[in-house]
């Protein structure tokens, strides 16, 4: 992993579609072995499926599938398109047709378990084929695209918390070549192991949190590559991406550099401020007046211990400055990750008016704690940044004109029901921002619906693909770090769009 060592400068994972493959391959253009441009891994099944259903504009999405096809000869980029694509795209008052929602089942098919008899024997789960196919189809696809025509870094960026779609997607960015993997949103000790074995298409387990469940008793659901399309990837091993596990604090490095299986490559170390999703405060979760997680110095990473690790990191949270570089690689880091400001550059996936929304904050003089919010929206439970933007999910008033409903279920938790007289559990699946009755029916505590917002539908129409019922599209909901410096430099004080050119320049310089 020596080409580690060079990176200086990391655009990071920014879901869903933020960070797409046209913004990943604009930074890793930009200084090709300097730069990492990362897509981001999360629901790009969703994000494929729609944007074959406004007509595929450009013709991306097709020659990716096609390309798929041509060097596989699976036949699943044509039953996609067979299935998605509208030729001129849909009628902009009509919804989208869904992809099957990532249902996991018993070996039965059924969602009925006994009780164990045996606790110790994990319990076998298992996901449709349509469900995997269109999984490591869209993850080869948004990294080929990144990749194409260039030598540059390509990074795909996944939550740890969407558990099931991460390996499938994975190994389709694994067919497509790609650079590295970084990890945020959980702890993903055992990860580098599967990549290493999926490099020879090895059969993994896919463990499966399940609540609820018997002490001692595992889920998981396995994946034999070999099982999918006739064995037909499975000719040539993989090159094996570096592994980057996201964590904010020493604790979590040295354990997972100490791992049982297999060490990450290195560490992305990132601070509270970042946009997106970010760790809780340590200790009991206090307040502030505005609702948002009070951060206090036990929150602040010791950098002398992180160095001591002796792994690559990269710093995260408010480097996005030549200034901010010097500290990091002062501190030991190899370099930096950033997100905010490529967010907002012209070849960010976030549909321009929200870019354009936030730009006109900036120029109406708006400060950086008035704009972005830490909130308790996600169903995740880890805290999220919200910019306070009119007309979006951050609004009151429109997240309780929506009518709650889980119809994406990216983010939802699997448990199991109290069992019957006849010893039979359910098992279920259930979202914390889905209707309070439905949550509750499946053993959820009313507090714990309290302020969740739907991200998936919220996150999907961010990027332009939002979901449109009764005429209405669902309200987008836009994250963004604390720190909008760099933003306000780049866009000279909100009046000017940027690209990523501009980004690296001036972080890297000539
Ligand atoms: C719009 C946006 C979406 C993000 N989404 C993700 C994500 O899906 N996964 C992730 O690991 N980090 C995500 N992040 C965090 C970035 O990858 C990066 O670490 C962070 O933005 C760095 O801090 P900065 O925003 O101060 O530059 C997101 C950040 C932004 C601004």
């Amino acid at each position: 992993m020596e080409f580690l060592k060079e990176i200086k400068l990391i655009q990071g994972g920014m879901g869903v579609y933020v960070s797409n493959w046209r913004l990943a391959k604009a930074v890793a253009m930009e200084k090709p072995g300097i730069t990492a441009g990362t897509v981001s891994g999360t629901g790009l099944d969703w994000v494929y499926v729609r944007l074959l259903q406004l007509g595929d504009p450009g013709g991306h999405v097709r020659r990716a599938l096609k390309a798929f096809d041509d060097m596989f000869e699976t036949g699943i980029g044509k039953k996609i398109l067979d299935r998605y694509f509208i030729d001129g795209g849909k009628a902009p008052g009509s919804q989208f047709k869904n992809p099957p929602q990532q249902i996991v089942r018993a070996l039965d098919g059924t969602d009925i378990l006994p009780l164990p008899s045996q606790p110790e024997e994990p319990v076998t789960l298992a996901l449709d084929n349509d469900n995997i196919e269109l999984l490591i189809a869209t993850g080869f696809a948004e990294v080929w695209l990144a990749k194409e025509g260039h030598s540059g870094n390509i990074f795909i960026n996944f939550l740890k918390k969407v558990e099931l779609p991460l390996v499938y997607t994975m190994y389709g960015a694994m067919l497509a070549d790609v650079d590295g993997v970084i990890i945020g949103a959980g702890n993903p000790d055992g990860l580098p192991a599967i990549c290493s074995q999926l490099v020879n298409h090895e059969t993994v387990r896919i463990d499966i949190q399940v609540l609820y469940r018997e002490p001692g008793e595992d889920f998981y659901v396995p994946f034999d590559p070999k099982q999918v399309a006739d064995g037909k990837f499975t000719h040539k091993p993989l090159h094996r991406p570096a592994i980057l596990a996201i964590a904010s604090l020493q604790g979590l490095v040295q354990t997972l550099a100490d791992s049982q299986s297999k060490p990450p490559d290195g560490f992305i170390i990132e601070h509270h401020t970042a946009g997106g999703h970010n760790a809780g405060p340590l200790g009991p979760m206090k307040l502030d007046t505005l609702g948002q997680p009070i951060y206090s110095e036990l929150d602040e990473p010791d950098m002398h211990a992180i160095q001591q690790i002796g792994l690559p990191f990269w710093l995260a949270g408010g480097y996005g400055s030549s200034e901010k570089i010097r500290k990091a690689l002062n501190y030991g880091a190899t370099g930096v990750q950033v997100g905010s400001v490529f967010a907002l550059a012209e070849e960010s996936g976030m549909k321009p008016a929200y870019r354009t929304a936030i730009l006109n904050e900036i120029k109406k003089g708006t400060d950086d704690a008035a704009l972005v919010r830490t909130t308790l929206f996600s169903p995740t439970g880890f805290p999220f940044k919200v910019a306070q933007l009119d007309g979006t999910l951050a609004d009151d008033s429109v997240y309780q004109a929506r009518s709650r409903l889980c119809d994406i279920g990216l983010l939802q938790q699997r448990g199991l029901s109290k069992p019957d007289e006849n010893g039979k559990r359910r098992l279920f699946h259930r979202c914390s921002a889905a209707p309070v009755e439905s949550f509750v029916k499946k053993r959820g505590l009313p507090h714990n619906t309290e302020s969740r917002r739907c991200l998936c539908n919220g996150l999907l129409s961010t990027v332009g693909l939002g979901q449109v019922k009764n005429q209405v599209e669902e309200p987008a909901i836009v994250t963004l770090g604390n720190h909008l410096d760099s933003i306000r430099r780049l866009s000279h004080q909100g009046q000017y769009p940027y690209w990523v050119h501009d980004v690296v320049q001036d972080l890297l310089g000539e």
